[in-house]
């Protein structure tokens, strides 16, 4: 018996669906929700990610606008596009694709983009918001841009019918991300939470308590099959490039035999994430023709 193989395709297909329609009925009102992506450098990964997101953008009616700058680009330079950005009404979201080049100040960029179109949900601001409120339930009712690969973990549990409330979940990796935001969010959906780390001892001893074990460490099939307890479910956030091509932080044939179910790599998180950010675009445009 095999692990049901969770498809992130098929479940961002449902999601996309209800945004479509979304989208048209806005634009039935002359809303036309718009996102700008900024791309410093060539990374080659980073470039996959922004034509994969902005690809996804178009197929659901969102307008896009690509800002590509070189790796040399000064601080200034970026933050004053940000500006002019955030300035301008046929813009709703900004998102800018990290990392960035070590001359500039991440979290200073970060903090420059305003709150409401902050569509990866990074600002301090937007993190503040949904680490001091309670349950989820509320977090969505009150439309508040969550991280996006983080919240399209949560609905991948939650549409493949996984209970949350009083289990077990085991988060491998503490990034700003994912590790500590998905922390946070299965810790709102009432799920008993272990953050691991490079300084956790006994890492497979914790491993295997988990109900629900997430993956974001970075590192290839890093998750053995005995570190996973039979019948768990197991989530691989990891996007690793090797010799042997795209692989993700688990060892996906191993755990496959013990997991309840997995999410693959490439097709599991990957799309959940792109549309995500689709979710927050729209929340944007909705939220800045309200006024709100
Ligand atoms: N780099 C890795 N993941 C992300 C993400 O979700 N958003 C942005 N902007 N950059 C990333």
């Amino acid at each position: 018996m095999g692990a049901k193989i969770i498809s992130g395709e098929e479940i961002s297909e449902e999601i996309r669906k209800g945004l479509r329609e979304e989208i048209n009925r806005l634009k039935e009102r002359g809303v036309v929700p718009g996102l700008a992506t900024l791309l410093v450098g060539e990374d080659p990964a980073s470039q996959v990610y922004v034509r994969s997101k902005r690809r996804a953008c178009e197929k659901v009616g969102i307008h896009t606008e690509q800002y590509t700058f070189p790796a040399t680009i000064k601080e200034k330079e970026l933050l004053g596009k940000i500006s002019e950005l955030n300035e301008r009404h046929d813009i709703n979201g900004i998102l800018v694709q990290l990392p960035l080049p070590p001359q500039i100040d991440s979290n200073r960029v970060l903090l420059s983009i305003s709150p409401d179109k902050d569509v990866d949900g990074f600002h301090p601001i937007n993190v503040g918001r949904y680490m001091s409120m309670k349950y989820f339930d509320q977090m969505i009712e009150e439309e508040l841009f969550l991280p996006c690969t983080p919240h399209g973990i949560i609905e991948i549990l939650k549409r493949t019918g996984v209970e949350l409330k009083g289990a077990e979940a085991v988060v491998v990796g503490r990034s700003n991300i994912v590790g500590k935001p998905v922390a946070l969010l299965l810790l709102a959906n009432n799920a008993t939470v272990t953050v691991c780390h490079t300084g956790t001892k006994d890492l497979g001893e914790v491993c295997r308590r988990a109900d629900v074990l997430i993956a974001a460490i970075g590192r290839p099939k890093f998750i053995r099959g005995e570190m996973v307890k039979q019948g768990a479910v197991v989530i691989d956030v990891g996007v690793n490039r090797t010799e042997e091509g795209l692989v993700g932080d688990v060892s996906f044939l191993e755990v496959k035999e013990k997991a309840s179910a997995i999410t693959p790599v490439p097709g599991g998180v990957g799309p959940m994430t792109v549309t995500m950010l689709l979710v927050n675009t729209v929340k944007a445009a909705k939220r800045q023709e309200s006024g709100g």
